[in-house]
């Protein structure tokens, strides 16, 4: 297809594209608009940065358009920063009609949101957990003539990972209402595809990209074999290499957990590199501020953990960094698709462990791509080995002494009272687990030793009948 306009959108709407530079759709968007337009529900499958969100607010605006009302569209994401993203899709694409949208997450001011949502907004962005939280509180706004409802990354929405959406989706669910158009995006979809089917009800449109890989095929990606140790000494060196030749590059690095990324964080600024962190136990609003100034290049470094990696579209970022092989191949697929986005270049480099080698295996049987070694001097490494590990534990020290753990605490304890539970029994049903395992494996070990203790009887036993046999 040559053109938006044979996309079947209004003119306004084709004029629109054209200001904002998306004047040929990609596949996914070819495929899937026509589709919408049509009336089918819709699973689209594509690539990292191939357009996805594009895909679904062109048709929804065009539909809006035809027959303007609130609450018209609901659109789902798994991140808070995700939605507001989607959000700005819909308001800077949808400007000409005057379109109100509203956002509805968590860790920002619930009352404000609980008034916008009774104001009859056309679309509604919302992350699962604050949504549910509105509707099971409050009557004064009804979902119950959408016409679209939207997961976006929608096989995160449906997995069972470490934040299970599973309830509040059933009470988003259970307001909305059966006649709508559902669709459904992600770049990995196809490992839920059976709980997909049982949203998306009405015959879906499917459509996936033919391509033979599951990365993008401008991305250039890399490993590095590292012992655990030398870790960090290689991340500083990296990043040391790319501040020297390039001036212009921003750089992801995804980390594990979010005392890692904090850590990582305090490090490379005591070497004077421009970083800023972005995970989950920041208050909201400095994750919005840090995310805002790494858009903005004020820091080129941005650490993060799983929190970023999905959906984000920064143009700027060149590299992405995982300071550790993720455990899931699409979760690899989602933190090196931050980079080499919308037809540009980008490059991946993950530090691998002798431990992650298999994790790398099952990346590459997964996404049909070959890792390639990633160059570098040892001798260079290795001359700021000392400083860099000196440099974490100093970090380590600090940390410790602030409150870290003791916040983490208080969120395990706040998140557990939202799910209804007392963190106190919780903790002492833990305890009492904890002391029959223990006890399980202590009588275990007892019978280990009895058998050992028969086997070696017996094994005596047979040496004095030989011995014995021996002589007489
Ligand atoms: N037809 C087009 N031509 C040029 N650029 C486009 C076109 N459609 C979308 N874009 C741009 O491509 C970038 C990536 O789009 P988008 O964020 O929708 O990707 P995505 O497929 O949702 O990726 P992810 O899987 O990471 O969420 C955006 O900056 C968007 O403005
Ligand atoms: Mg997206």
């Amino acid at each position: 297809m040559e053109d938006v306009s044979s996309l079947g959108l209004s003119d306004w709407l084709v004029q629109q594209c054209k200001h904002l530079g998306i004047n040929k759709p990609t596949p996914v968007q070819e495929n899937c608009v026509p589709a919408i337009l049509e009336g089918r529900d819709c699973m689209g499958c594509a690539k990292t940065g191939s357009g996805k969100t594009a895909a679904f607010v062109l048709p929804v605006l065009q539909k809006l358009s035809e027959e303007p009302y609130g609450i018209f569209c609901l659109v789902l994401t798994p991140t808070r920063e995700l939605a507001y993203q989607i959000a700005e899709q819909f308001r800077v694409l949808g400007k000409p009609l005057g379109l109100k949208e509203c956002i509805v997450v968590g860790g920002m001011d619930m009352i404000s949101q609980a008034q916008e949502l009774s104001n009859q907004p056309h679309v509604v962005v919302a992350t699962p957990g604050r949504l549910a939280d509105h509707i099971r509180s409050s009557n004064t706004f009804s979902m119950a003539m959408i016409k679209f409802l939207i997961l976006d990354e929608a096989d995160r929405l449906l997995e069972q990972g470490c934040t299970d959406f599973t309830k509040d989706l059933e009470v988003i669910m259970s307001v909305l209402p059966a006649k709508r158009q559902t669709l459904l995006f992600s770049a990995t979809l196809t490992d839920t595809l059976q709980e997909l089917k049982s949203i998306a009800l009405n015959k879906p449109f499917f459509w996936e990209s033919t391509s033979e890989t599951r990365t993008v095929e401008d991305l250039d990606q890399r490993y590095i074999l590292t012992p655990e140790k030398v870790k960090d000494a290689y991340l500083v060196h990296l990043i040391q290499t790319f501040v020297d030749e390039h001036d212009d590059w921003s750089v992801i690095i995804f980390t594990n957990t979010c005392k890692n990324c904090q850590i990582l964080t305090m490090m490379l600024q005591k070497f004077n590199f421009p970083a800023i962190s972005l995970h989950s136990m920041m208050k909201q609003k400095q994750r919005f501020a840090n995310l805002a100034k790494f858009k903005a290049s004020v820091y080129k470094i941005l650490i993060a953990t799983d929190v970023a990696s999905r959906g984000l579209d920064i143009p700027t970022v060149q590299v992405v960094i995982n300071h550790n092989t993720p455990g899931l191949p699409k979760n690899y697929i989602h933190r090196v698709g931050r980079t080499a986005r919308a037809g540009r270049n980008g490059v991946s480099i993950t530090l691998v462990t002798q431990y992650d080698i298999h994790l790398v295996h099952c990346i590459e049987e997964q996404t049909k791509t070959k890792l390639k070694e990633y160059p570098i001097e040892e001798k260079e490494v290795l001359k700021i080995l000392t400083q860099v590990n000196v440099t974490r534990r100093e970090c380590e020290i600090r940390l410790e002494s602030t409150d870290f753990d003791e916040k983490k605490e208080i969120n395990k304890r706040k998140q557990l009272i939202l799910e209804g539970k007392d963190p106190d029994l919780e903790a002492k049903r833990k305890a009492e687990l904890e002391k029959i395992r223990r006890q399980k494996k202590k009588f275990k070990q007892k019978i280990q030793e009895n058998i050992q203790r028969q086997k070696h009887k017996q094994v005596k036993k047979k040496i004095m009948k030989k011995k014995h046999s021996e002589k007489s």
